[in-house]
């Protein structure tokens, strides 16, 4: 939730923040804002609203910082955006996360006659930055950053140090690029990598409790010990391309349809990485699968595809819920948390609890050098690349893709596993058609103007149903609920009507009977029914056909509906990549 970005170089430095932020905007929409410092003085300029659609400001200087921000702490308004000042007007910051203490600290501020201007955490720091500048911009930071309690990045820049820009880690994300130019040497900070992809591909990644100064070299210090850290300089491989919209109107399409690619990423890993993970699996007294939203649903589906193929009991729990079973943990426990961006907070959460009870952690994760990363043990990469969209799709099916196979390789049947999962990619290549795509688009038309819609499934597909809901309702902001087929009857028939669209997941495996008998007890109720199966059957009104997949239908049976809700969203004129109230990063509890 939010993004920031800051800039050192020898170029003007606005229209470079500027680009930097519009690549960052998935992370928060709400407002944004820009500070840069020359001889003059420091220079501010903020908005509320969307980045992409304002222009780069044009504030001198070549020292700058920038932040898109999610609302947290005080309304959507020009005052709470950030950079924030101090009362003399010496300091700018920006900051991601939020600081636990602020009350107390703010109170005591005001006492000492410092005067707010925002209703917001983060214009604490440059107070109590404007209290200790004196000790220099550096131990400014330091000391300041003693006293903040939370997860929390921050960039600042500081009239008269105006070729020093600092950024601060801990609990969020920073990672600083770097690039070699004829002038010299240029530094980039930002929350995530592709804000910066079209300069550089060589990054730094910074840990928890470290500092950078950039001061036409670049330090770096671990705040706990006051140490000075040596860091890798590491070429990653994403390029500008893969975080662009390209032709396509919108980031949700293209990673829909980028699934041909991404899915074969995600099941093309090591062998003996695969089986690594597997074992310990296969060896850990209890193991725990934990995610949020999408990748929590993703966790619930690696629950019925380890009991149906390796026989093997994994229990699956929502992040924000893992606290809660901390007395089950020990030593010999294994937690794999299931993440897109690797940065949300109810899963960092989890896994400081594990941690704390000796949990060995593996994780897969898609955002590679995120916080999760680095609190793990081990990590297995999802692959899929940078996805924008808030909604998750890319990354989910390579979760799926990801569970499937461990579960496979927990059974020693990881060949077959793999076969299986190779030919549904090569299926998933051929559904991503145009035909296809304008089959559910009709589809839409037809629904776009309902109140509610419904999704059933059973086994390995009711995990499938909720996490469509999750789709629609995330982005079209048409109510939607996923049951498990056969709960319908205790109680949500009751919502059922003459029309109410209820998608009906019927894969061909042993519960398609009932799953049928079901969407015959929701048409008997007037109910829409839209079949997502490879047959169709007379009980559908409408039928998407989906290859058939065996174990592995969770992911093809998503990837209609995801289809299905971004024309909902497009049909009902909301931007699906950037739905209200959302960020794609959820770095808060
Ligand atoms: O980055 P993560 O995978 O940890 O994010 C978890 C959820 O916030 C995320 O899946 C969310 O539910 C998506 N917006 C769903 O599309």
């Amino acid at each position: 939730m939010c993004g920031i970005v800051g800039y050192a170089g020898r170029r003007e430095c606005s229209p470079i923040l500027f680009d930097a932020l519009r690549r960052l905007e998935y992370r928060g929409y709400d407002s944004y804002g820009f500070a840069t410092v020359d001889e003059d003085g420091i220079f501010v300029e903020k908005s509320t609203g969307r980045i992409s659609e304002s222009r780069a400001p044009s504030l001198p200087g070549t020292i700058g910082i920038g932040h898109s921000r999610w609302a947290t702490h005080g309304g959507v308004t020009k005052e709470n955006a950030h950079p924030h000042t101090d009362c003399s007007g010496n300091v700018a910051i920006v900051h991601n996360g939020i600081i636990e203490n602020y009350q107390e600290l703010r109170s005591a501020l005001r006492e000492r006659g410092h005067v707010f201007r925002s209703d917001t955490d983060s214009e604490i720091i440059a107070h109590l930055m404007e209290e200790n500048l004196h000790l220099g911009f550096e131990e400014a930071a330091k000391r300041t950053l003693s006293l903040l309690e939370g997860r929390l990045a921050v960039v600042m820049i500081a009239k008269n140090h105006t070729n020093k820009l600092i950024g601060v880690r801990r609990g969020s994300p920073l990672i600083l690029g770097v690039r070699e130019s004829p002038e010299g040497k240029e530094y980039f900070l930002a929350s995530d990598i592709p804000a910066f992809l079209e300069h550089t591909k060589q990054v730094m990644y910074l840990d928890d409790n470290e500092m950078v100064v950039i001061n036409d070299g670049v330090r770096f210090h671990n705040l706990l010990t006051g140490e000075e850290v040596r860091k890798r300089l590491i070429t990653i491989e994403w390029d500008a391309e893969q975080a662009s919209k390209g032709e396509h109107p919108h980031f949700m399409i293209k990673e829909i349809m980028e699934q041909k690619d991404t899915l074969l990423r995600a099941i093309n890993q090591p062998e003996t990485e695969i089986m690594d993970v597997a074992e310990r699996i296969n060896r850990a007294h209890g193991t725990f699968f934990t995610g949020c939203g999408t990748a929590g649903r993703v966790c619930l589906a690696a629950e019925y595809l380890f009991s149906r193929i390796a026989g093997k009991h994994v229990n699956a729990v929502f992040s924000s819920e893992f606290p809660n079973y901390h007395h089950f943990l020990t030593d010999r426990t294994l937690l794999v948390p299931i993440s897109q961006s690797g940065e949300t907070a109810d899963v960092l959460e989890a896994v400081a609890v594990a941690k704390a009870r000796g949990v060995n952690v593996i994780s897969l994760v898609n955002n590679i050098g995120s916080s999760l990363e680095r609190a793990s043990d081990k990590t297995f990469p999802i692959n899929a690349g940078p996805e924008k969209a808030v909604a998750s799709t890319k990354a989910t099916t390579s979760q799926l893709a990801l569970v499937t196979l461990l579960a496979y390789a927990s059974a020693g049947r990881l060949r077959e596993g793999k076969t299986l999962l190779l030919e549904t990619a090569s299926k998933v290549n051929d559904m991503l058609n145009p035909r296809y795509e304008e089959r559910i688009r009709k589809l839409a038309e037809k629904i776009k103007d309902q109140k509610n819609i419904y999704i059933i499934g059973r086994s390995l597909n009711y995990p499938i149903a909720l996490e469509a809901a999750i789709k629609i309702q995330e982005v079209s902001y048409i109510h939607a609920e996923g049951f498990a087929g056969g709960e319908l009857k205790h109680g949500p028939i009751a919502l059922i009507h003459d029309g109410v669209p209820c998608i009906v997941l019927a894969a061909n495996d042993e519960t398609k009977k009932d799953i049928i008998s079901n969407a015959m007890e929701v048409k008997a109720r007037g109910g829409y029914i839209i079949g997502v199966s490879p047959e169709n059957n007379e009980v559908f009104d409408y039928w998407i056909r989906v290859p058939d997949a065996g174990n592995a239908s969770p992911i093809v049976n998503i990837i209609p509906i995801q289809i299905l809700a971004y024309h909902l969203a497009v049909l009902n004129g909301h931007d699906p990549d950037y739905p209200r109230n959302l960020s794609k990063s959820v770095t808060v509890k």
